[in-house]
């Protein structure tokens, strides 16, 4: 059984959200705080850009359409959404109130309109689910996703009544000092009723003409209840603004991760050095080990033991495989595969069942058939080798001849002898040996021993010779 890392599976449409529901994610924002090249919602937590978390969320809704706010100035946040959801250009970044209503006429559905921002990776699909149910209980106009945090600067304050009515959300920037030590902060998680939301955002953008148009502000402009519903887990609504507050999000994210494979049957010896993304599947009982990353589009077996010190990444790595101090990319690897310690996997690699990598060994772009063992350093570049060879220490295909890269072919059985060099094109055949230290750069025919080297001589007495005295070798 594969375990997926990543939460959010598509599901049947619940009560709540039948008859449809509109997501607006509002991701055009320039992010300054980021101090960035690149657009902050395309900064990657636990291996997935911050946005697709979002949208991730959202298909727990499974959601009628799925509306994303962007900034047309910012490249490669479409070719991110990968043909996912609408994207509705904001073209001058005038504050979320703003952002939404981009939104054209066709989309300003009456029904729940649930509006996130992309920059909280956190959030989880079964809290959006839960916030429209709460909403159509209600019967309000808005339900706000509220949290009560320890530190709420930089968030949007909620602030009641004595009794502990609603009364608005509060900008930190417009805030009193009172106001300031509110721990209820708005998340920017909101369920709306479209019938009462689109007619309140009008009102917002006539009111002010100037300046940001804050989302905020449109709850007090809305005819109807406004209702709050708090998030458990605090952590869930954490804004990313900054590289701080990336890296908190990429250590919940990250233990998250970690704590859904374990609940699936993966050991992970030490959480605090272990790394894995979300698009990861591990196997039941596989162990990883300390300080091991393991990123991208990888899949690990069942029964594997991966690290210590292990760096796996986009390679998809059978039952029973063991990778000790090795990086890994793009590799594929069969059941009972053995790596390392100290040797690099470079794309293209395939290694068949029960193949042994050892130490200081390079392989790219090749494929080394059932039961081989390349068990010491070796560069195996460009080649087929077949099955139950061995690959003597110091073996290097010599794959390029300065213009272009060539093959090596290797048979079945064959017995490569240590420091060979193959001079690629070239085939060794099944069942030929070549001879310690040859340099081949001629076929070696099947059955057949290659040796390309001079006759050894031997100068009797040198080092006597050497030292200019006559004593005997060996005696004092
Ligand atoms: C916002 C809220 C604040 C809340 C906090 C939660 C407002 C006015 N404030 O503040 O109450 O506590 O989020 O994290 O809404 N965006 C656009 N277009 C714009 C501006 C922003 O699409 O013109 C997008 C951004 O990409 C971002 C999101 O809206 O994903 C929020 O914008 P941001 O500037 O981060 O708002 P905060 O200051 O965090
Ligand atoms: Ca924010």
């Amino acid at each position: 059984m594969r375990v997926n890392a990543s939460a959010g599976s598509k599901r049947a449409r619940s009560p709540e959200t039948r008859g449809g529901v509109t997501v607006v994610v509002l991701a055009a924002g320039k992010g300054v705080r980021m101090n960035s090249k690149i657009p902050k919602v395309l900064h990657p937590v636990a291996g997935r850009p911050m946005l697709l978390w979002s949208m991730a969320a959202a298909r727990a809704l499974d959601p009628e359409r799925t509306l994303v706010v962007t900034n047309p100035a910012q490249d490669g946040v479409q070719a991110a959404l990968d043909g996912e959801g609408q994207t509705v250009p904001q073209r001058d970044q005038l504050g979320t109130g703003h952002a939404l209503a981009q939104v054209s006429a066709e989309h300003r559905t009456t029904g729940p309109v649930i509006v996130i921002y992309a920059d909280t990776p956190l959030l989880r699909g079964e809290t959006l689910l839960q916030l429209v149910k709460e909403h159509g209980k209600s019967g309000a106009a808005v339900t706000l996703l509220t949290a009560r945090v320890d530190d709420p600067r930089g968030y949007g304050r909620i602030v009641r009544a004595r009794n502990g009515v609603f009364r608005s959300i509060v900008e930190e920037k417009d805030a009193t000092d009172g106001e300031r030590e509110i721990l209820e902060v708005n998340s920017g998680v909101y369920c709306f009723t479209g019938r009462e939301l689109w007619p309140a955002l009008l009102k917002l953008e006539n009111k002010n003409r100037a300046g940001e148009y804050y989302l905020t502000d449109v709850v007090k402009l809305i005819k109807g209840k406004v209702n709050t519903m708090a998030v458990s887990d605090p952590m869930e609504i954490l804004g990313i603004n900054d590289r701080r507050q990336l890296a908190q999000a990429e250590a919940a994210m990250r233990r998250r991760i970690l704590e859904r494979l374990m609940h699936d049957g993966v050991t992970i010896t030490d959480p605090s050095t272990t790394f894995v993304d979300a698009d990861v599947q591990v196997g039941r009982d596989t162990v990883i080990h300390p300080f091991s990353v393991v990123t991208g589009e990888t899949t690990v077996g069942e029964d594997c033991v991966i690290g210590p010190f292990a760096q796996v990444r986009d390679s998809i790595i059978g039952d029973g495989c063991r990778i000790e101090r090795a990086h890994l990319e793009k590799a594929t690897l069969a059941s009972n595969v053995l790596i390392g310690p100290f040797s690099r996997l470079r794309p293209g690699s395939m290694l068949d069942e029960g193949v042994r990598v050892g130490t200081h060994a390079e392989i790219k772009n090749s494929h080394i058939g059932a039961g081989t063992a390349i068990a010491h350093f070796s560069a195996v570049l460009d080649s087929d080798v077949g099955a139950n060879a061995n690959i003597g220490a110091g073996t290097v295909t010599a794959n390029y001849d300065g213009q272009a890269k060539h093959r090596t072919e290797i048979g079945d059985r064959a017995q490569v002898g240590s420091d060979t060099i193959l001079v690629a094109p070239v085939t060794v055949g099944h069942d030929a040996y070549t001879a310690a230290g040859s340099v081949i750069t001629q076929d070696v025919p099947a059955g057949s021993l290659a040796i390309e080297r001079s006759d050894q001589k031997i100068v009797e007495g040198w080092t006597a010779r050497k030292r200019g005295r006559k004593t005997e070798v060996g005696k004092p």
